[in-house]
Order: C-alpha cells, then sequence, then structure tokens
C-alpha cells in the first residue's frame, strides 16, 4: 500500500469517527436536567450536618437536585458571593441562614427580581424581600434559656438577696439575628425573674460579661472561654448562644479546673458535639432547635413554589398567611433529668430528659444518631 493510500484511509477513518461524535451528541435522547435548588447555611458544624440530612431527604423524596453550602466558619462575603453564583446559574430556588442580614437583603431581593424564590432558613432577614422565615423563633427560645439558667443557678444557692450573679455570653455572630434575638431574650428573663422572683425582688446586682464574639470558630470560642474564667473564675451563668459555644466553654471549664456543675452552662442545640457536655456534667441543658425541619421543609416549600405557585404553597405551610410569613420550628429544652417547673415569670417550663428527647426525636421521624443520641 502507497504512503498516500495509507493517509487517505487513515484521514477518512478519522472524519468517520469525528463525524459519528457529532452525530450522537446531536441526535441521543436529550436526558430533563433535575431542578437545582439550593440550601446556604453558616458554617460546618454537626449542627449544620442534619440541616444538610433533611436537604437531601427532601431531594431524594422530590427527585430534584438539593445542594447543601456551608462555609467553614461565619463568612459574609463567601456566603454572598455563592448566593450570586446559584442566582447566575438560574437554579429554581434558594435558602439562607443570612450570617448579616442587611449584607443579604441586596442580594435575595435581586435573586427574586430574576423570578428565583429565596426563603430564610435559621435565621431572618425581615427587611428583605424573602417570601418567608422557616426556623426557631429565636427570642422567645433565648427567653426559654434564662428561665431554665434562673431556676439553675437558684438551685446551686447563687440566688440570694443582695447577692452578685456574674453571667457571661459566648455567641458565634454579632449581626445574625438569631445570634442577636437570643441573647435578648435570654438578658430579658433573667431580668425579669431578679424582678419577679419573691425572694429577690430586684436585690440583685447583675453583672453581664460579653457578648464575647467567636465568629463560629471553635479554635476561636475556646480562647474566648478560657480567657473569660481566667478573668472571672467565680462566673455564675454561661450562655452558648450557639452550637459551638456550649462545647467550648465546656473544654475550657475542664482545662480551667472548673468541677462539672459548678458554673451555671446553657447550650444551644443536641448535636454529637453538645451531647457530651451534658452528660458529662459541664452543660445543664440545652436549647434543641428542629434544625432537619429547616433543611427539610426548606427544599420542599421551593419545590412547591414552582409546582403550585409562591401564595398556594406558602398558605399550605403557614397559617395566616400573608400577614404571617413565619414558620416556627419550634425548640425543645433538654437535660440529663427531666425537670418542670413555673419560673418567677409565670411562664411553665417543660425540661425533658435525653431518652425523652430521643423517643421525641423518632416519632418525628429524625434518626437520634444524627442528633448524637446513640
Ligand atoms: C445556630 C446557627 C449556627 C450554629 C453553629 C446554631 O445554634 O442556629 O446559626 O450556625 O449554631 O454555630
Amino acid at each position: 500500500m502507497s504512503k498516500t493510500l495509507a493517509y487517505v484511509i487513515i484521514t477518512v477513518v478519522i472524519i468517520a469517527i469525528v463525524g459519528g461524535i457529532i452525530a450522537w451528541m446531536y441526535i441521543r435522547p436529550q436526558v430533563a436536567k433535575k431542578p437545582v435548588f439550593v440550601v446556604i447555611g453558616k458554617s460546618v458544624h454537626p449542627y449544620w450536618s442534619v440541616v444538610e440530612a433533611g436537604v437531601k431527604k427532601a431531594g431524594e423524596e422530590l427527585g430534584v437536585e438539593a445542594i447543601f453550602w456551608v462555609p467553614s466558619k461565619e463568612d459574609v462575603p463567601a456566603q454572598l458571593s455563592t448566593m450570586d453564583s446559584y442566582v447566575a446559574q438560574k437554579v429554581a430556588g434558594i435558602a439562607i441562614a443570612p450570617s448579616d442580614p442587611g449584607a443579604a437583603t441586596p442580594y435575595i431581593n435581586k435573586a427574586l427580581q430574576q423570578g428565583i424564590p429565596v426563603i430564610t432558613i435559621d435565621t431572618d432577614a425581615p427587611q428583605s424581600n424573602r417570601l418567608v422565615y422557616l426556623g426557631t423563633g429565636n427570642w422567645r427560645a433565648g427567653y426559654l434559656a434564662g428561665l431554665v439558667a434562673w431556676q439553675f443557678a437558684k438551685e446551686k444557692g447563687y440566688i440570694r438577696p443582695g447577692a452578685t450573679l456574674k453571667i457571661a455570653m459566648l455567641t458565634g455572630s454579632l449581626t445574625a439575628m438569631n445570634s442577636l434575638e437570643r441573647m435578648d431574650g435570654f438578658k430579658k428573663a433573667i431580668e425579669e425573674c431578679s424582678q419577679k422572683d419573691p425572694d429577690i425582688r430586684g436585690n440583685i446586682n447583675l453583672i453581664w460579661l460579653g457578648p464575647y464574639n467567636d465568629q463560629e470558630d471553635p479554635v476561636q470560642a475556646l480562647s474566648l472561654a478560657l480567657s473569660v474564667l481566667q478573668s472571672h473564675p467565680d462566673l455564675h451563668i454561661a450562655f452558648g448562644v450557639y452550637a459551638y459555644d456550649g462545647p467550648a466553654w465546656a473544654k475550657a471549664l475542664n482545662q480551667a479546673g472548673i468541677s462539672p456543675g459548678k458554673v451555671v452552662l446553657i447550650e444551644f442545640d443536641v448535636t454529637s458535639d453538645n451531647v457530651p457536655p451534658l452528660i458529662e456534667g459541664y452543660a445543664l441543658a440545652t436549647v434543641g432547635q428542629r434544625q432537619y425541619f429547616m433543611g427539610y421543609y426548606g427544599v420542599k416549600l421551593l419545590y412547591n413554589m414552582t409546582k403550585m405557585g409562591i401564595d398556594n404553597a406558602i398558605k399550605q405551610l403557614i397559617p395566616n398567611y400573608p400577614s404571617n410569613r413565619i414558620y416556627d420550628t419550634g425548640v425543645d429544652i433538654v437535660s440529663t433529668r427531666s425537670i418542670k417547673f413555673v419560673a418567677p415569670t409565670g411562664d411553665e417550663v417543660v425540661v425533658m430528659s435525653l431518652d425523652e428527647y430521643k423517643t421525641l426525636a423518632q416519632s418525628l421521624g429524625i434518626d437520634p444518631a444524627l442528633l448524637g443520641l446513640s
């Protein structure tokens, strides 16, 4: 065979292959792309892994792509640029937990203007046009934490007429609404108890330390907690505003050689990170959020919005819509033992044991192992 003939044959074969590939690309049946829903959280923590599990479950049930994304710690620019890139990709819906509601507002409004439904979860941005807030009623949750702190401090003998009560708050954000509301509610509860408790009637000196901001960074949380305990070894009440904070307080108490239970530590959340401090006796109670449903209902609500229209979808989920655009996922107070008491404010407070909470989680369809309850 001559060289020329060989070149001709090779060229013909190459053209046939390339042509075949191009034809296949055009002729093959087009696989319909699944709609994409995106949920943007605030930081890496087992708390958010539970939200993610809810997101994935809803995605599976609906047969859609449900993406979950978080920055490693509080990171407002990263949250917002991620949101913007999903807006540019024209995803079907977005749920975001804005670390800074003011900064997030123009991003939320821009997505809505482009026809992408946006809701907030975990923490709200009420000045934006977000369609719904789906999450904890944080002021009330913080208030309950304050009532529980008062009750335990009283049991310890720290609440006496004329006494001084030192209270420190460690949080992961000074902009996110959930943090600000929790701290405000907590403070209000303790102030009201100090006025209304018949044994005290205002005759107590409340000393507030902080809030100390660790920006959802566990390393920073631990070093802040340690430095507070160094300067105030006589601390009475420690409040862990975010999921990171209770465990950071517990570690710091341990490292400072303060025996478990001496400081009344109240945590937020029931996760694999928050349960050990309760069992070890460093934390006396925690406020369990139902974050699984923020992820699960978040995706379902956005999906329904694309299927039945925004108003119908919201109406189905939220009582009194349109005057109310908030779906409160609820909280439960959890400790190692179950307690019921009436606070000096008149509120009846129910504290569940870890076992009771485990049963509740099961009945709600949440795998207790996901919450660190084996
Ligand atoms: C808060 C979240 C926060 C998480 C981890 C939770 O208590 O609701 O906003 O990101 O703790 O710090």
